[in-house]
C-alpha cells in the first residue's frame, strides 16, 4: 500500500467544540482545495516542509510521484555540478497550460512544477559520506519518474507555484535521513565529493553545491527584466519534445511524446494538429550535429539570462536558440567590459579558436567574477566546454584586424 509521505496523524482522540470546530474547519478546506488526488495547492504561505504539498509518495524504499504528478524530462538539461534531476508538473482538475511553439506555456494558477536535485550514491561508502558519483546515466532512477532511495542522496526539491498574483519560487532541502525537506529561504552550502565511476577508483572532485537562496531564483527565472516577475524556463515546446518512460496503472512501462502525454493527462491543450512541434538536440547525443548541440547546450544554459528581456541583457550577448545573427552568439564580438572577464581576449567567440574566445573562457572558469554562468555550478562542466569548444574549433573565418 502506498502511504502519503510524512503527513502527521491526525489527533486521536477530540472532543466539544474542538471536534466541531475542526469540522467544520475540514469541510472548508475540502471545499476550496481543488480535488486531484492528494496534491495540495496552496495558494498563499510557504509551508515550511514538502510533505505539505504531497507531491510524492513512498513505498517499499522508492520515492514515487503522487497520483496526478506528471514526471518530465527536457531534451537538454540545465547544468548544476553533475546533480541529476527530476521534474514533475502538476495541475488541478480540468486545468491545462496553453501551447505556444516559442514561450514558456502559459499555466493555469493552481500548477506546481517541482525540480529535485538528487545523485547516484557510490556503492560501498558509508551512508553518512560526502561521496556521490558523478556521471550523467541514470542510476537510482527507475521509469515513471521513481527513485530508488537506497541509490541516491537527495539534495533538494525546487518549487515553482503558479497563485493568482504569479510564480513563487520555494526551495527546500533535504535531511541526511531522506524523510523530509525543509523550507531553506536562504539557501545552504552542501560539500559533496563528486567520484568517477562506481567502483571509487576514479577521481574524485570537491564541490561545494549551493542552494540558491530564494532571491536568487530570480536571477535566472526573473527572465523579464523590468517587472523581475518569475517564469518557468523548461517547459517549452521544444525542450519537452521527447520521448519519456512512464509507467501505467498495473506498472509496466509505457514509452510516449512528453507533449503528447501532457495533452491525453488534460495538462496541455492547442497542440499543433500537424504534430509540427519544435525540437531542440539532446546535448549528449553524438548522431546529432556538434552545431545543433551547441546550440540546445547555450539555449538552457545561458539564454535565459542571455537574452533581449533577461538579467544578462546589458551583455548584448543573445545565446537563444532562435538567435541567428553571428555577431549576438559572439562571433568577433567585442565585450562590453574589458579586464578581468576577458582573460585577455578580445573577442566573445574566434572562429576556429576556443583557446582564445571569451566564451570558452568563461565556462572554463570558476572564479566567481568571471564564471558563466554566473550562478548555480561550483565545478566545471567539462562535457559541456568540450562540446563548445568543438563548436567554436568547427568555425570559420576571421576577426578581422586583431582577431
Ligand atoms: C543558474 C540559474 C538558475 C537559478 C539560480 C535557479 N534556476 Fe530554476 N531553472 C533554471 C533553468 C535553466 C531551468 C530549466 C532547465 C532545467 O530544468 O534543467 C530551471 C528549472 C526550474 C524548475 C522546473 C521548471 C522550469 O522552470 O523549467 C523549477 C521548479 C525551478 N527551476 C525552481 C527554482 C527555484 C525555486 C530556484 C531558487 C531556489 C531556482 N530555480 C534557481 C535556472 C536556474
Ligand atoms: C544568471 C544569469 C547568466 C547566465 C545563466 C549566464 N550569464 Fe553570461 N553574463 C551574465 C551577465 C549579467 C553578463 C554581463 C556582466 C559580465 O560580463 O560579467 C554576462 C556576460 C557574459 C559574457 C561576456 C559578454 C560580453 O560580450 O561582454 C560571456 C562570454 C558570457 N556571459 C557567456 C555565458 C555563457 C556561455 C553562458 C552559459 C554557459 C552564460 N553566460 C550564462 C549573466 C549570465
Amino acid at each position: 500500500m502506498a502511504e502519503a509521505l510524512w503527513r502527521h496523524d491526525a489527533p486521536a482522540a477530540l472532543s466539544g467544540w474542538r471536534a466541531a470546530a475542526l469540522a467544520v474547519l475540514m469541510v472548508a478546506l475540502v471545499a476550496c482545495k481543488p480535488v486531484s488526488g492528494p496534491v495540495r495547492f496552496h495558494a498563499e504561505g510557504q509551508p515550511a516542509t514538502l510533505s505539505e504539498w504531497n507531491l510524492f509518495v513512498r513505498e517499499d524504499g522508492v520515492m514515487a510521484p503522487s497520483a496526478g504528478v506528471v514526471p518530465y524530462d527536457l531534451n537538454t538539461p540545465l547544468f548544476s555540478d553533475y546533480a541529476h534531476k527530476l521534474r514533475t508538473v502538476w495541475m488541478p482538475e480540468g486545468k491545462a497550460a496553453v501551447y505556444d511553439g516559442e514561450a514558456t506555456f502559459d499555466f493555469p494558477v493552481g500548477t506546481i512544477i517541482s525540480k529535485t536535485f538528487y545523485y547516484p550514491r557510490v556503492a560501498g561508502e558509508a551512508a553518512d559520506s560526502d561521496a556521490v558519483l558523478r556521471s550523467q546515466g541514470g542510476e537510482g532512477a527507475l521509469a515513471g519518474g521513481r527513485l530508488q532511495l537506497d541509490k541516491v542522496r537527495l539534495i533538494e526539491t525546487r518549487l515553482l507555484v503558479r497563485r493568482e498574483a504569479g510564480w513563487v519560487a520555494l526551495p527546500y532541502v533535504w535531511n541526511r535521513e531522506q524523510t523530509e525537506a525543509r523550507l531553506m529561504r536562504s539557501g545552504e552550502l552542501v560539500p559533496l565529493t563528486l567520484v568517477e565511476g562506481d567502483d571509487g577508483a576514479g577521481g574524485r572532485e570537491s564541490a561545494l553545491y549551493q542552494v540558491p537562496d530564494q532571491n536568487q531564483c530570480a536571477g535566472c527565472h526573473g527572465t523579464e527584466i523590468r517587472s523581475r516577475a518569475l517564469e518557468p524556463i523548461g517547459p517549452k515546446a521544444r525542450h519537452l519534445n521527447r520521448d519519456f518512460d512512464y509507467v501505467d496503472a498495473d506498472g509496466s512501462p509505457v514509452r510516449e511524446n512528453q507533449l503528447r502525454h501532457w495533452r491525453a493527462q488534460g495538462y496541455l491543450r492547442d497542440l499543433p494538429a500537424d504534430g509540427a512541434m519544435p525540437r531542440v538536440a539532446d546535448w549528449r547525443d553524438g548522431t546529432q550535429t556538434v552545431e545543433a548541440r551547441a546550440r540546445a547546450y547555450l539555449d538552457v544554459n545561458c539564454a535565459h539570462c542571455h537574452s533581449p528581456g533577461g538579467p544578462g541583457n546589458t551583455s548584448g550577448l543573445w545565446l537563444g536558440s532562435a538567435v541567428d545573427q553571428p555577431l549576438r552568439l559572439g562571433r568577433c564580438k567585442l565585450p562590453i567590459a574589458a579586464g578581468h572577464g576577458t582573460g585577455d581576449r578580445r573577442f566573445g567567440i574566434v572562429p576556429g579558436h576556443p583557446e582564445r574566445s571569451i566564451l570558452s573562457y568563461r565556462m572554463i572558469s570558476t572564479d566567481p567574477g568571471v564564471m558563466m554562468p554566473e550562478l548555480g555550478r561550483s565545478v566545471v562542466h567539462r562535457e559541456g566546454v568540450a562540446l563548445i569548444e568543438a563548436w567554436i574549433a568547427a568555425q570559420t573565418g576571421e576577426c578581422g584586424d586583431a582577431g
